[in-house]
């Protein structure tokens, strides 16, 4: 029996993902080199210094630790500075009603970020009171597809990764759900989601209680 969710926030809650894209593009485009979608798609859920090295591999470059970490702190100066703009538009949608949905079926919720941001975000959008634990890019030391997140996401509800639910929109979260021998639900494509038990392009689309239902 499933008695847990856990959610990514990046694509799955609120729709940032498209600030990281275009934070990341800028520093390519500042570097001298350009990066599509397909290429962004391996950023997808990765921790910032993580995504960094992916997108230096992909501009054929290489700096020293120094220079990668400013170049980073460069990302997420832009980042944060798109996020100045957000406001309730950016819920994904049905995300809200799906969370309140878990929580009076009496699942528990947890939040399962790699961003260091998932806080500052969920504060701002009045999320905060949806999860009953947050597990953050400022906790975890490794990045998915290692399971550490929802590890610890489980853990904090005291819940066996036999009974959680993950819910992600990237690949590598898709394997780190799997890595922690949990069920995983893939929102967007399918084609970018391989191993999730079922993929929605929303959560719209979905109720607690027919997914619970689904995977008995
Ligand atoms: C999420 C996003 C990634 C991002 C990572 C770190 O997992 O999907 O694209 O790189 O968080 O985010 P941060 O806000 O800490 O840079
Ligand atoms: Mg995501």
């Amino acid at each position: 029996m499933k008695t847990a969710f856990i959610f990514d926030l990046d694509g799955v809650i609120v729709d940032t993902a498209k600030y990281h894209y275009l934070a990341w593009q800028r520093l390519a485009a500042e570097m001298g080199f350009s990066f599509d979608e397909t290429d962004n798609e391996r950023l997808k859920g990765v921790g910032r210094m993580q995504a960094l090295d992916i997108l230096l591999e992909i501009g054929g470059l290489s700096f020293t630790e120094n220079h990668r970490i400013q170049l980073a702190q460069q990302k997420n100066t832009w980042y944060v500075e798109y996020l100045e703009t957000l406001n309730q538009d950016a819920v994904l949608p049905g995300a809200v009603d799906f969370l309140k949905k878990s929580r009076q079926l009496g699942l528990k919720t947890a939040l399962g970020s790699a961003s260091q941001n998932a806080s500052l975000i969920l504060k701002k959008l009045d999320l905060l009171p949806y999860f009953d634990a947050i597990v953050d890019g400022n906790i975890t030391t490794r990045a998915k597809p290692d399971p550490e997140v929802f590890v610890l996401g489980a853990k904090a509800l005291s819940e066996p990764p036999s009974n959680c639910v993950v819910f992600e929109d990237a690949q590598a979260g898709i394997d780190a759900a799997l890595n922690a021998g949990m069920t995983a639900v893939g929102v967007g494509f399918p084609d970018h989601l391989k191993g999730a038990a079922l993929v929605v392009p929303s959560l719209q689309v979905l109720t607690p209680q027919s997914l619970i239902l689904q995977l008995l």
